[in-house]
């Protein structure tokens, strides 16, 4: 097992992540995880995260430095390789310039253990200011940049290394090859951690959780709650109910698709509650972004509390449960001390007033990790690789007033989307695509008359973790007929354009 301290980067998690796809198991732990406790562990090898603070800083975090004492393998990664540098007595200084983003890193010994595999010039990824500018004692530089000397280091004998790049990020192309390094051959760890394996241990630890009791879920009918769901069901079986609010923000038929996939796997305690009138009410006149998020919130919550009254008249129910993933911990929530607040995800706020204990078995864990764990719980492929759909729902994708009459172009044309995507075999090659409905109108002509009617993006984007996301490269004449069919079937939009934004700067959605 590999042990990952964290020093407050959002990175952090992802560095777990990477280790768990090498078929390792990792653990974070907080910074001032003693030396011990490590060892009883049975750690093989500990990476300190990468973080935002300067080693200089009056609040810089810190850790023991005995645990370099332990004689077992460490890697600093960004602040943690400063970090390393720091108390060893090297120096860290700010850079010249300060080094963002992607780098040409130069492998000084491609022999080195830590950076066997890497070609002489390799592109990385940088996020710090810092920089090593004299290396402790014992410790040689192994890579550099155009910028800094000490790119990368290491101590072999001690088997200390420091990295100033992000091996976690995709953008650092080799990235994976470093870890596998670490992992394997400086760490001699032995691969430790299976897919099956996490279903056992969620299955276990809900059921060591909740014991007899009863939990109740809200499922969207989206990957996550659904995954969720299924792995309570096979943990406690009927003691679940399941509550599917259609809030009338769905997408067309879905809120029927819905309630036949649970029905169809066999979810005995399913309710469906069909809710739209209620959040037209309460949504009508509201513009704001944030106001929109916060009142179907609200509202959500009061609907989801009348459901939950109605069952406790009959059931005790002691545990709700929910299927949180880790990016919208962090997206939403602060899930360290340095962590922002980007878009209140309504599924992540539940209120205080909620006396239940909270379950959520995959709030470690990423999309793609859910799909995987999805299919080892035998659901079907087709319900696994929908796309992600936001709580919200199509709330947050009519831009301005959310009303009815705009509702219904939107989740027509969003239909149309959706249907070319699946019948041209690019549905799967996006990871999320759907149409927004602005707030504006503009001219057109149709047949002979003058429109003036509703304009309408398409957004399509490829992405690994829904963190950042590039555009989707759709083809031409996908485009062509996508426009035509929903300017010709949709009445109402005469205007159809394509989004070519990257997140960031933009988000994936709208609102
Ligand atoms: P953004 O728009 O922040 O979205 O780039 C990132 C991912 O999160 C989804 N999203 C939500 N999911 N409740 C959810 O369950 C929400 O309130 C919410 N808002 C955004 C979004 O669809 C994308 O996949």
């Amino acid at each position: 097992m590999i042990a990952v301290l964290d020093f407050g980067s959002q990175y952090t998690h992802l560095i777990t992540r990477r280790i768990r796809s090498l078929e390792v198991s990792a653990e974070i732990f907080e910074t001032d995880v003693t030396p011990e406790t490590l060892k009883t562990k049975g750690v093989s090898g500990i990476i300190l995260s990468g973080g935002p603070n300067s080693v200089y800083d009056k609040n810089a975090p810190e850790f023991d430095k005995k645990i370099l004492e332990l004689g077992i393998p460490v890697l600093g990664v960004c602040y943690g390789h400063q970090l390393i540098a720091y108390v060893l007595d090297g120096e860290v200084k700010p850079g010249k310039s300060r080094e963002y983003g992607e780098k040409i890193l130069d492998v000084n010994d491609q022999n080195t253990p830590l950076l066997k595999g890497l070609e002489k010039k390799e592109q990385v990824w940088f996020s710090h200011g810092d920089q090593v500018t004299k290396l402790p004692q014992g410790f040689v530089s192994i890579a550099s940049t155009d910028e800094t000397e000490t790119a990368a280091m290491a101590n072999e004998e001690k088997k200390i290394y420091g990295i100033q790049f992000h091996p976690e990020v995709v953008h650092t192309l080799k990235g994976m090859k470093v870890l596998e390094n670490f992992l394997f051959d400086i760490c001699q760890q032995t691969k430790d951690w299976k897919i099956e394996d996490l279903k056992s241990k969620l299955i276990a630890e809900i059921k060591q959780t909740v014991g007899e009791k009863k939990v109740i879920i809200g499922v969207s009918g989206g990957v996550d709650s659904l995954v969720a769901s299924e792995l309570l069901r096979e943990a406690i079986g009927d003691n679940l109910y399941c509550v599917f609010i259609d809030t009338g923000f769905m997408r067309k038929n879905e809120a029927d698709e819905v309630t036949t996939l649970y029905r169809d796997l066999g979810f005995k305690n399913f309710v469906a509650v069909s809710s739209g009138p209620d959040f037209y009410k309460v949504l009508a006149g509201v513009v704001d972004p944030e106001q929109k998020r916060k009142t179907f919130s609200a509202e959500y919550f009061e609907i989801f509390d009348r459901t939950v009254g109605d069952l406790k008249q009959t059931e005790e129910i002691e545990f709700l449960a929910q299927g949180t993933i880790y990016p919208d911990r962090i997206e939403a929530a602060k899930t360290s001390k340095t962590a922002q607040v980007i878009k209140s995800h309504h599924n992540t706020s539940i209120p205080d007033k909620y006396r239940f204990q909270l379950v959520e078995p995959l709030k470690d864990l990423y999309k793609d990790e859910v799909r995987e764990l999805g299919k080892e719980l035998g659901i079907a492929d087709s319900a696994l690789k929908r796309h992600p759909f936001p709580g919200p729902g199509l709330l947050i994708r009519v831009l301005g007033e959310a009303t009815v009459e705009r509702l219904e172009l939107l989740r027509e044309a969003d239909a149309i989307f959706i249907e070319e995507l699946k019948s041209s075999g690019w549905y799967e090659k996006t990871w999320q695509a759907f149409a927004a409905l602005l707030p504006i109108k503009s001219v057109g002509v149709m047949g002979d008359f003058r429109t003036y009617e509703y304009l309408l993006a398409l957004r399509a984007v490829t992405s690994v973790d829904a963190m950042t996301a590039d555009w989707a490269r759709l083809p031409e004449d996908l485009l062509n007929k996508i426009s035509k069919r929903i300017t010709n079937e949709v009445r109402g939009v005469n205007r159809v354009v394509y989004d070519i934004t990257q997140k960031p700067p933009a988000t994936i959605e709208y609102e």
